[in-house]
């Protein structure tokens, strides 16, 4: 049979169609009117013109081994000629072997034997996890951070921070008690970390001093709370380092107090930050790891979680207790074990190491030309640009909204021609321009996106 002749249709045609067919309620829609894209490669997006965009958020860090990795594109591409499609009680290979990679992945990370399991998306994961928990521990009540996000399905709203993502709701299980994070640059307690000697975590721990803060109850020392969710860098809260000894003096009391510790890896797993598992950089060993995003380099749909045995064992989690069509189907577990492949092949952890510390180097030169930048700083390739007012501390939505909307415009002036790019805005106020670029980006691909920043920031900052 002969495929159907693809009909072009201009983009004032589509905009009529997406504006009347397509809901609005399932993207984000950042930007008043979203950019249409028709192709990528490597470090780059093309619009419907095949003009160039460098994209420095790389889908917000799903895409971590560039688009259209051939290595893995091709893996997927010889899985749809074999078995495309199989349902779940089935077992495949891929599904095996993917497990064991990301089971031994983590005994060498945390010297814990644990299993794999899978969902579709990372929210979903998030919830599989909540059931873990709540089935090891019989109690449903789970602590988090302010500025976290775990996700928009009803149960990871609750322990993201947002009452935006609440507010029309109601409420499903229980909100979390949120924690302030460590945010140094604007330390929730106006502290310095040169004198503060932890003050936030040592706040952490007092809410069990007694049985009046609402926490512990001494005479059976049991928490009223079972698991606590964190970010290892918060993510769309705007790529934020916690200082180093925060998450190990966290983990202590947790431990303490019988609080799990869940480590959310949907963002910042597979080598963003330069380790395998973000968490490794502090010395920290979860109870469970969740990830998702770039597992697949962003190929097709697939998350999944990895908890220590004691939790997850076929006897502690039976058959059944949870479950969804397509949760380990076969081209997402082929997309992910050619992912785990190749990241074996390649050097992330010194590569990314490398690469973090030039891009990182070039953002504080370019903090030092712009008063409007606040503050840098980076883990790995999870680098963040902070936009404030000249004062270098007032954040500046507006500004960081025109830098972002001027991007996206594209035909900005370069060495390389004509150029956009691609930014992703997070952070507490909005202000942040969260930077995850391919972990294979090279250094003149590094200098292009200084290039487009000084260019941006120095004519959106003139309006
Ligand atoms: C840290 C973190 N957790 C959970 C999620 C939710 O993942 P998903 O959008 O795949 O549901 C995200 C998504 O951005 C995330 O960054």
């Amino acid at each position: 049979m002969k495929p159907l002749p693809m009909v072009p249709i201009s983009e004032a045609e589509l905009r009529e169609k997406e504006a009347k067919y397509c809901s609005h309620g399932d993207t984000v829609h950042y930007s008043p009117v979203p950019k249409f894209f028709q192709g990528c490669e490597g470090s780059f997006l093309y619009d419907r013109e095949d003009k160039p965009y460098l994209d420095l958020q790389m889908w917000y860090s799903a895409v971590n081994f560039g688009y259209r990795n051939k290595a893995i594109v091709d893996a997927l591409k010889a899985q749809l000629d074999r078995l495309p499609q199989l349902a779940c009680q089935y077992l495949h290979e891929e599904k095996v072997l993917l497990s064991e990679k990301l089971a031994k992945e983590s005994l060498r990370a945390f010297g814990l034997e644990g299993r794999i399991q899978y969902n579709v998306g990372g929210a979903q994961a998030i919830e599989d996890s909540m059931k873990l928990v709540r089935n090891a521990t019989g109690k449903s009540l789970f602590m988090a951070f302010t500025g976290g996000y775990h996700g928009r399905t009803l149960g990871a709203s609750e322990i993201t921070s947002s009452y935006r993502y609440r507010r029309r709701f109601g409420h499903f299980s229980s909100r979390a008690h949120f924690v302030p994070y460590p945010y140094c640059y604007r330390c929730p307690y106006g502290k310095k970390l040169d004198t503060c000697d932890y003050y936030c975590v040592n706040q952490v721990e007092r809410l069990f001093e007694t049985e009046y803060n609402s926490f512990w109850d001494a005479k059976v020392s049991e928490s009223e709370f079972v698991a606590f969710y964190v970010e290892p860098v918060q993510a769309t809260g705007g790529y934020i380092i916690p200082p180093p000894e925060y998450l190990s003096r966290l983990q202590k009391i947790l431990n303490e107090r019988k609080i799990l510790f869940v480590d959310d890896e949907i963002q910042m797993g597979f080598f963003r930050t330069g380790k395998f598992w973000a968490i490794e950089n502090f010395g920290v060993k979860p109870n469970i790891v969740v990830f998702g995003k770039a597992m697949t380099n962003g190929l097709n749909p697939i998350s999944g979680l990895w908890a220590e045995e004691a939790l997850i064992s076929p006897a502690k989690f039976p058959p059944g207790s949870t479950h969804s069509t397509f949760a380990s189907n076969t081209l997402g577990t082929t997309a992910a074990l050619a992912t785990l492949n190749w990241i074996e092949q390649q050097q992330y952890e010194t590569k990314v190491a490398e690469s973090g510390a030039y891009f990182l180097e070039r953002l504080e030169a370019l903090k030092k030309r712009h008063v409007t930048i606040g503050d840098v700083s980076g883990l790995g390739l999870a680098l963040r640009i902070e936009v404030t007012k000249p004062d270098r501390f007032t954040p500046d939505k507006e500004l960081t909204d025109r830098i972002f909307e001027a991007g996206l415009a594209g035909g900005l002036p370069s060495s390389r021609g004509p150029m956009g790019l691609v930014l992703d805005i997070g952070g507490h106020y909005k202000n942040v321009f969260t930077l995850a670029p391919s972990l294979d980006i090279t250094k003149s691909e590094i200098d292009l996106g200084i290039e487009l920043l000084e260019y941006l920031f120095t004519t959106c900052a003139k309006v």
